[in-house]
């Protein structure tokens, strides 16, 4: 095993190699920063051209859920560092090669197993360190489901896969002649369908935020957690359509999300860049949920900070230095496919990048849908406001056609 501070030239014996596992338009932003470094990287991904292996130096195409090819991978490739980037991974196979020493597992293998699971992390944020959570229960049926919601939880209530993201399979219902559709859709749309729901409490919250809290290594040596300003986004059908750095907090919610933040981070472990999702009201705050890498509203820091979080997740991973600083007020907003096709074009993209101090990413994604992320429009200004309006007015002039 190399020495983290130790860098090797790509492609030769000594190179420093790092494998992503997933490698979407959030992987693609950390093999970027890796490749600046001068890091070897291999993109995974279950399909073929996906973002993140159009800039990377090898790539593969595999089902990572499945043990034996996904082992095989890491035998062949033998990478430094695994970097997940997506949930759906054959977790025992981590725990293997965490085990075996051949490679570190980003942050570390209980991270991302406990975070693939909503019953995994809730346990520990809830029962183990006390962070105060929306009221929540699991169930195993229908009628399990209906017994939660009546015996405390109540309505407004969100019904959730225990094993999904982006929203997928999620439902808000607000009376009991919706909890039927609300369990079948979970149960249909569960990334691995274990057939086990949560059904959390609505939190009646002001604003929600993800802070972006890194583990990095400081001078000394020694790990020490960082935070990003706290970023607001606003989210429809589950998934994130616009965010923003930095949310204005009272000044005792701000301090409180740091602990909560910090507590969980602490629990999970290892080196590298945590999404931490929490719900504020006044000075109140809740703990949601937690990625153990890049978060997509996230995405916003291209255009905010000195490094943004990508920089920040590969610096970590490294053992560097990280300067979690913000430069100035931005925004980010979604870019939908709006068709379901294969190959779509971007236009008016000219129009829509003479908005002040605006970019673009396209992700490069071969297949669209009408609601799949196929960019982002980004912007700054003096003020959030400001950026958001810009950010907004840049998404909203690229128009996609087949
Ligand atoms: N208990 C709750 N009270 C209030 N709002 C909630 C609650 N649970 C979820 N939401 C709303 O739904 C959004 C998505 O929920 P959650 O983050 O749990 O789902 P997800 O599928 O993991 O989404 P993602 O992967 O995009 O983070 C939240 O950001 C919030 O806006
Ligand atoms: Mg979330």
């Amino acid at each position: 095993m190399i020495l983290a501070m130790k860098i090797g030239t790509p492609l030769t014996p000594h190179a420093t190699r790092v494998m992503l596992l997933g490698s979407g338009e959030l992987g693609k932003e950390v093999i970027i920063a890796l490749q600046r470094l001068g890091v070897e990287v291999i993109a995974v991904d279950r399909y073929k051209n996906a973002p993140g292996h159009q800039v990377a130096h090898r790539s593969h195409v595999i089902d990572m859920t499945d043990s034996q090819a996904l082992l095989k991978l890491v035998k062949s490739e033998k990478p430094h560092y695994i970097v997940p980037e997506i949930e759906a991974i054959n977790t025992d196979v981590l725990a293997q090669i965490e085990k075996s020493g051949d490679a570190i597992v980003i942050p570390t293998v209980k991270a991302v197993q406990l975070t693939m699971n909503r019953e995994g992390i809730r346990d520990l944020a809830a029962n183990q360190l006390k962070l105060p959570t929306s009221p929540f229960a699991f169930a195993k049926s229908l009628e399990e489901l209906q017994k939660a919601i009546d015996s405390g939880i109540g309505y407004p209530c969100f019904v959730k896969p225990t094993m999904s993201s982006s929203g997928k399979g999620q439902s808000r219902i607000t009376e009991a002649s919706k909890v039927k559709d609300a369990w079948d859709y979970a149960a249909s749309a569960g990334r691995v369908n274990k057939g086990v729901v949560i059904v959390e409490g609505q939190i009646d919250f002001d604003y929600e935020i993800t802070l972006l809290t890194v583990r990095a290594k400081n001078e000394k040596g020694d790990i020490e957690t960082y935070f990003c300003e706290p970023i607001g986004h606003k989210q429809e059908q589950g998934d994130y359509v616009e965010s923003w750095q930095p949310q204005p907090m009272h000044e005792v919610a701000l301090t409180k999300a740091r602990e909560i933040a910090k507590k969980i981070t602490d629990a999970l472990g290892g080196l590298g860049l945590f999404g931490v999702e929490l719900f504020v009201k006044n000075d109140q705050v809740w703990f949601s949920e937690v990625s153990p890498r890049p978060h997509d509203t996230g995405m916003v820091t291209m255009a905010s900070q000195r490094q943004n979080e990508f920089e920040l997740h590969a610096r970590a991973i490294l053992g560097l230095p990280v300067n979690t600083s913000l430069n100035r007020p931005s925004a980010s907003a979604v870019i939908y496919g709006n068709y379901d096709a294969d190959g779509i074009l971007f236009e008016n993209i000219d129009k829509a990048l003479t908005v002040p101090e605006s970019d673009l990413r396209l992700f490069g994604k071969p297949t669209s849908f009408k609601r799949r992320r196929m960019g982002i429009a980004l912007a700054s200004a003096d003020n959030v406001d400001e950026a958001r309006s810009r950010a907004q007015k840049v998404s909203s002039l690229i128009k996609t056609s087949i």
